[in-house]
């Protein structure tokens, strides 16, 4: 969607601060011996509380509050039995609806020590995304931000997952267009002001290959290597664009 007045606005930063700060939460409450499963329900409850709504579950009927992705898996992890191991790598998605807004972040964390390898992933994840955010610019093609995140997945030796693109956000969930976190050439409207979007590019130590576990949802590597990911829900301006869902 594109910022129209006041009212979007105001209703985009509220849901775009409960999705931050419900991810926040979720995150102080990561350890060793925790299930996904109780994670996903902290989570959930703590986004109720604050009178929104999963996003995935409303959108999707999807079997969970929050996506809860474990190491190889990239995206779509469905919270469950599984109990978190020193030197695991968690991704935490949250989107959630408030009064007909959405937003939709995410961030990926160790679990206790991690080796340097998945650390430096964590880094190279984290500097892919600021490198799209500050490429997201008004006038500038949407290709403009896979192209910036992609250099720097490339520089450290990371695959990014090109089924994964981010997307337009805001009314609903997904809403075109999509935001490929590598370069994608077709991907060239130029974005306006008061566009509403996710930049989330996917990192990856292997190919970048990825398939569904069987249960419907799972995303997993083919190769079975790491994956990490950061999101922000961004509203697209003149300089450097709004950054919903940071708390
Ligand atoms: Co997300
Ligand atoms: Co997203």
């Amino acid at each position: 969607m594109t910022v129209n007045d006041e009212h979007d606005l105001l209703g985009l930063m509220e849901i775009g601060r409960i999705c931050g700060l419900t991810l926040k939460h979720m995150q102080e409450h990561v350890r060793v011996g925790i299930t996904t499963l109780e994670l996903d329900q902290i989570g959930e409850a703590f986004m109720n509380n604050l009178g929104a709504n999963s996003a995935p579950r409303v959108t999707y009927d999807y079997p969970g509050g929050t996506c809860i992705s474990i190491n190889d898996v990239a995206a779509h992890g469905i919270p469950g039995s599984y109990t978190l191991k020193e030197g695991d790598l968690i991704n935490i998605d949250v989107s959630a609806e408030k009064g007909g807004y959405f937003g939709d972040t995410a961030a990926s964390m160790g679990v206790g020590k991690i080796s340097d390898e998945a650390q430096r992933l964590l880094d190279a994840a984290q500097a892919a995304l600021q490198a799209g955010i500050a490429a997201a610019k008004m006038g500038q093609p949407v290709n403009a931000i896979g192209r910036a995140a992609e250099q720097v997945a490339r520089n450290g030796g990371y695959s990014i997952i090109r089924e994964l693109p981010g997307h337009g956000v805001g009314h609903g969930l997904h809403e075109p267009p999509q935001v490929p976190g590598f370069y994608w050439k077709q991907a060239n409207r130029k974005m306006n002001e008061g566009l509403v979007i996710t930049i989330e590019p996917f990192l990856s130590t292997g190919r970048g290959k990825i398939e569904e576990d069987g249960d419907g949802w799972t995303l997993r590597t083919t190769d079975r290597k790491l994956v990490a990911q950061f999101e922000h829900t961004v509203v697209i301006t003149k300089e450097e664009p709004l950054l919903l869902t940071k708390v």
